[in-house]
């Protein structure tokens, strides 16, 4: 018995901000944005609005498309480091959101692998037969984490939740193997410390820069293509399947130079590299669930398409999951 992805869903916070938007807020412009990074907009949340709400959203559109009632589930897992509560976590919140009560919910702490990681903990915990119907969901707002004075962090995140629903199935469809790594010792390449006041782009209260994301991104870079890289070598492995017979790489959206460096490396032609950074920035733990409904809706993925899903983030925390479709 393995799980299969059987539908997936995305919700976003209302408000898109071109890089031209954001040269009303500090000294940046849309060609260093793009040229750097490859970002064009990005979503942001404003006061008001919920990330929780967003990833209920998400995680209603993946349940229609599913044919799955709410009520139908076994666990809620949630790939997060946004939750505006220590606790409860934000698995709960969606649970509440969802209406349904007494399924087991929680989160998974890996900053942008968090969706990577909580569909392992899915599939592995589907496998041992604890579960038949999970909701995984990955939902970040790190804009409310930045200071909106620096510069070299404050134009790289967006906000948004993606989810996917999973149900065992016997068969060779579905997750084949998932694989995940962490190297603490470089925790402070990226950290936020948990206890800043959240502050969207039009609030008045601003985080003081010691309680901002603090970012080492020259570091970042290089370890994040030499760890996606090799993740995905060792997961293919794992799993049996070459590396040129993947239909499509869904990667963390974290900047277009590390994906084009980490596709070159792997061999991987730009036609199954699916991108949508231009228009979300990095989301975190969101950015791969969103990439995959968008690439789903787009027709990148048939059945029987081998599909590697990758990231890497604060942490450091980096890891891959390999589906047949
Ligand atoms: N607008 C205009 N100029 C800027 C901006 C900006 N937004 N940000 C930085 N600059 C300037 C700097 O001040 C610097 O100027 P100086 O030389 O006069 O001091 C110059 O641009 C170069 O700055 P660097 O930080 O060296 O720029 P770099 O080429 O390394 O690019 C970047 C920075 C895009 C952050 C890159 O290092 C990167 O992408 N790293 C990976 C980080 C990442 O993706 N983090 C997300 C989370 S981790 C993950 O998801 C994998």
């Amino acid at each position: 018995m393995g799980s299969r992805i059987v539908a997936t869903g995305r919700a976003v916070p209302r408000t898109a901000l071109t890089n031209k938007d954001l040269e009303r807020y500090m000294d940046t412009s849309d060609e260093w944005i793009r040229s750097r990074t490859g970002i064009g907009q990005r979503y942001l949340m404003r006061q008001g609005e919920s990330l929780a709400q967003i990833a209920t959203d998400a995680s209603r559109t993946a349940l229609e498309r599913a044919g799955v009632k709410p009520g139908e589930l076994d666990a809620i897992i949630v790939g997060t480091v946004s939750s505006e509560y220590g606790f409860p976590s934000f698995a709960c919140q969606i649970q509440h959101g969802l209406g349904i009560t007494s399924i087991p919910a929680f989160d998974v702490a890996a900053a942008c692998s968090g969706f990577v990681y909580a569909l392992q903990v899915a599939d592995a915990q589907m496998r041992a037969g604890d579960f038949k119907r999970v909701l995984v969901v990955g939902a970040d707002a790190l804009s409310t984490m930045v200071d909106w004075n620096d510069r070299r962090t404050a134009v790289l995140f967006g906000d948004g939740a993606g989810a996917c629903v999973l149900v065992t199935e016997p068969g060779n469809r579905g997750v084949l193997a998932s694989l995940l790594r962490s190297a603490g010792e470089h925790w402070t390449l990226l950290s936020v410390r948990a206890t800043g006041t959240r502050s969207t782009i039009d609030s008045e209260v601003r985080r003081s820069p010691d309680d901002a994301i603090q970012m080492k991104g020259p570091e970042l870079f290089k370890i994040a293509v030499k760890s996606m890289e090799e993740v995905s070598r060792l997961v293919a492995e794992r799993a049996g399947v070459k590396l040129d017979e993947i239909d499509l790489f869904v990667p963390h959206q974290a900047n277009m130079r590390i994906i084009s460096a980490v596709a070159e490396r792997l061999g991987l032609p730009a036609e199954r590299v699916f991108t949508n950074i231009d228009r979300y920035g990095n989301t975190s733990a969101a950015s791969v669930p969103i990439a995959l409904d968008e690439a789903l809706e787009q027709g990148r993925i048939h059945d029987g398409s081998i599909v590697m899903l990758n990231a890497c983030g604060g942490g450091l925390t980096w890891g891959a999951n390999l589906v047949r479709w």
